[in-house]
């Protein structure tokens, strides 16, 4: 498939591209090794519009298109898969759905920010007890007057220790089960609200993962994004969204894989010549590529029919379902192509192996993608 991208389309990868080596490439070993978050990086991404990039401009964004996302998303990802995270909850996570249910004021006091990179968003839907089953909400909103008092745990939230604003799911009415859920926007520093635990994960190291505790946490009603109870549908249709994101984040991480491995297996000898010349290593190329191509057709398709305003969740399930499961078995061929060296933290494709595998975990499992991609197939 040959894409026809706009100049602005090219322009914008081209300076993703750029900054991710740049900005992201030098002591992207050192901030994984050392869970150290891109703070100067992410400032940075801010400043060129990647933390908003699909919001509208009279809201902070950059206006622009879901393919312009994807294609910058893919270059930072490509080098620094933790960048890659931290900018993809920013803008599919907490931007969109924000965007597209929060009221004027709302938007106007958190999304211009957010959108701008000025400040950080999260979002917050996982619980210790409530993860594929999105729905079983144990954290409870519960109105007094003018406030929601907040009280729960929610638990695996990237973002969630630097995030200056995190949309929270909580039961505002645990009797209508997932219809009695809502969401909230929530200022860190609100007292009752605190970072509990901060997760030591095998990969993307140098994004953060928390759990956050709400206790007797007190906001404002005019926190609450949308009606009650439609807080479940809020975050469904939101990661419907984010997994145009992490599928491009696994994509990255196959195409890291692959131009790893082609350099790698030029330059290698053995039996006296490159190991390129050898047919079991080119076969294994020839199968990273042509997956590497049909994920990004994947992806491509659900970002079209999301720019195209049409029903995308679904071809988004497909999207990550497929690139996430390539990811990993790209860079497991891509660490068997480079032998012992693969092995060793210089080489990079040992950290493409551990971020890989948390993208068929996150923002939805696998058997949560099949779920949906199913579902669709027998409406
Ligand atoms: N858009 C809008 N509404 C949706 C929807 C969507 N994509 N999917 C479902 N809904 C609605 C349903 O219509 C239903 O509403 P009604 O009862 O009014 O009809 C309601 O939401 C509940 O849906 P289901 O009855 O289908 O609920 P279910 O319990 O069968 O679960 C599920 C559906 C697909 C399994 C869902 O729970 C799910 O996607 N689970 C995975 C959750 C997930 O992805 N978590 C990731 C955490 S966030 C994260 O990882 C971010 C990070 O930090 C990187």
């Amino acid at each position: 498939m040959n894409y026809t991208f706009s100049e602005t389309h090219l322009m914008i990868r081209d300076t993703a591209r750029q900054f991710a080596q740049d900005e992201l490439a030098p002591g992207v070993i050192e901030r994984d090794e050392k869970e150290m978050f891109p703070y100067d990086a992410v400032k940075k991404m801010g400043e060129l519009g990647f933390m908003g990039m699909m919001v509208a401009e009279e809201y902070g964004g950059a206006g622009l298109d879901t393919i312009s996302y994807v294609l910058a998303l893919e270059e930072i990802g490509k080098v620094d898969a933790s960048a890659c995270v931290i900018m993809s909850v920013n803008n599919s996570l907490v931007c969109w759905g924000l965007e597209a249910h929060g009221t004027e004021e709302q938007k106007q006091k958190y999304l211009v920010d957010l959108a701008a990179g000025r400040k950080l968003g999260a979002f917050a839907l996982s619980e210790p007890e409530a993860g594929s089953d999105a729905t079983n909400q144990r954290t409870t909103a519960t109105r007094d007057g003018d406030s929601y008092i907040i009280n729960g745990t929610k638990n695996f939230i990237t973002n969630g220790a630097n995030a200056d604003y995190v949309l929270v799911m909580a039961a505002t009415d645990r009797s209508k089960g997932p219809r009695g859920v809502s969401a909230f926007i929530i200022e860190k520093g609100t007292p009752g609200y605190s970072v509990a635990k901060k997760e030591r994960k095998m990969g993307i190291r140098s994004s953060d993962t928390v759990s956050l505790a709400f206790q007797d946490c007190r906001i404002p009603a005019t926190n609450r994004v949308g009606e009650e109870g439609t807080g479940i549908k809020f975050a469904l249709k939101t990661l419907d969204g984010g997994r145009i994101g992490i599928a491009t984040q696994a994509l990255a991480i196959a195409e890291a894989s692959l131009e790893a491995s082609i350099r790698y297996s030029k330059e290698r000898k053995a039996f006296e010549k490159p190991i390129a010349d050898l047919q079991a290593i080119q076969f294994k190329l020839a199968d990273m590529s042509t997956n590497i191509e049909a994920a990004r057709g994947l992806i491509l398709n659900a970002a079209t029919l999301k720019d195209q305003n049409q029903p995308f969740g679904p071809m988004a399930a497909m999207a990550k379902l497929f690139a996430s499961k390539i990811a990993v078995e790209c860079a497991l061929e891509a660490m068997q192509i480079h032998g012992g060296y693969g092995y060793m933290r210089e080489y990079h494709v040992e950290r493409y192996l551990r971020d890989a595998k948390i993208t068929e975990i996150y923002e939805g499992t696998s058997e949560i993608q099949r779920i949906v991609i199913s579902r669709a197939l027998l409406h």
